[in-house]
């Protein structure tokens, strides 16, 4: 688990919630989505504007300041204004405790 961090348990990310963790260069978003997690930066490509409280919709984020939607799997920007993907980082579960890449060690 090089390069992995632990940055909570599963208790804290219930099914249907997500969970900010901030790091030194980037901040990230985990999303349970019927317990599989996933984690994007809390970034829009478009303008640099936060996804953290935009709206989820199956695995589709909307960015709240101008609309555009990212696949929260894959990073994958589906729509206008953003035309770049947004980093995504994998997520591992050992027991209870959940693991991301560490966005720093890159
Ligand atoms: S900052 Fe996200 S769509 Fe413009």
């Amino acid at each position: 688990m090089t390069n992995f961090v632990k940055v909570a348990h599963t208790a804290d990310i219930p099914s249907g919630s997500r969970f900010w963790i901030e790091f030194e260069e980037e901040t990230l978003v985990i999303f349970n989505v019927n317990d599989r997690y996933y984690a994007i930066a809390d970034l829009c490509t478009h303008d640099d504007g936060p996804l953290e409280d935009g709206e989820l919709q199956g695995f589709e984020i909307e960015c709240p300041r101008h609309g555009a939607r990212f696949d929260i799997r894959s990073g994958a920007a589906l729509c206008l204004p953003a035309i770049s993907a947004v980093p995504t980082y994998e997520v591992k579960v050992e027991g209870d405790a959940i693991y991301v890449e560490n966005p720093d060690a890159y």
